[in-house]
């Protein structure tokens, strides 16, 4: 099926947000890093002014910078107002409010705005679309990650969920995806058939990292080389 503009809703989270959900350390900030289904998060933005190389990659990347500020235009209060009406599903301490929400959302999603004609230029953000694979060759990352995409759409299957980590396992010594829950709050369906089918060739990890938005929503898978 075609990835079109108007099945896209966009959101997108700052670099303070990834350094806790993937628990970042100095020596992870100096590696090579790609991150999968990025959309139009700030990390890219904020990492590349911190001077650390960070490969973006999403299919929204294939529009223009207008198209997709006009969509996030279009969607924000859409999103907001069904966080609203679920208040009770999400934890209010980092994130104080709706009002607040909005703040961090927008001004991580104008940054990358800014960033993305640049940045597109540079390769920071690469059209890629999972599971489909990467122009890049074997290793050629120390970390891969994903944010709010993978295991939470646990409606992609298995199947999708094993090429796409196979994928991102081929380029980075190491990836960390989170959170581990589906869309619905609860443990995602794919993580336990995910974990069987890497074990043996990896090592692998569930980790509690101080980020909690979504009840609950406080670990993050990592698989690594052994
Ligand atoms: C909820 S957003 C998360 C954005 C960002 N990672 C963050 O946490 O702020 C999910 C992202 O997954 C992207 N996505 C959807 N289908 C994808 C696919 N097949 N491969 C890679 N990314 C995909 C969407 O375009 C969107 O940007």
């Amino acid at each position: 099926m075609a990835f079109e503009l108007k099945n896209v809703v966009p959101w997108g989270r700052n670099l303070e947000e990834y350094t806790r959900i993937f628990k970042l350390t100095d020596s992870d900030y100096k590696s090579r890093i790609i991150s999968f289904g990025d959309g139009p998060a700030s990390f890219n933005f904020e990492m590349t002014k911190l001077d650390r190389k960070v490969v973006s990659l999403d299919p929204i990347y294939q529009f223009t910078r207008d198209e997709l500020k006009q969509r996030i235009a279009e969607t924000k209060d859409t999103i907001l107002e069904q966080t609203k009406t679920n208040h009770n599903n999400f934890v209010w301490t980092n994130i104080k409010s709706i009002q607040d929400l909005e703040h961090i959302r927008m001004d991580a999603m104008n940054n990358f705005i800014d960033d993305f004609e640049l940045g597109k230029t540079k390769e920071r953000y690469i059209y890629h679309e999972l599971p489909n694979s990467t122009k890049f060759s074997d290793l050629s990352f120390d970390l891969g990650l994903s944010s709010h995409f993978l295991i939470l759409y646990s409606q992609l299957g298995l199947d999708f969920h094993i090429k796409s980590i196979s994928e991102m396992l081929r380029i980075c010594k190491e990836i960390r995806i989170f959170p581990i829950l589906n869309l619905n709050a609860v443990k995602s369906e794919v993580l336990e058939g995910i974990i069987d089918y890497f074990k043996s060739d990896y090592q692998i990890s569930i980790d509690l990292v101080d980020y909690e938005f979504q009840k609950r929503g406080n670990q993050m898978l990592k698989i690594k080389r052994k």
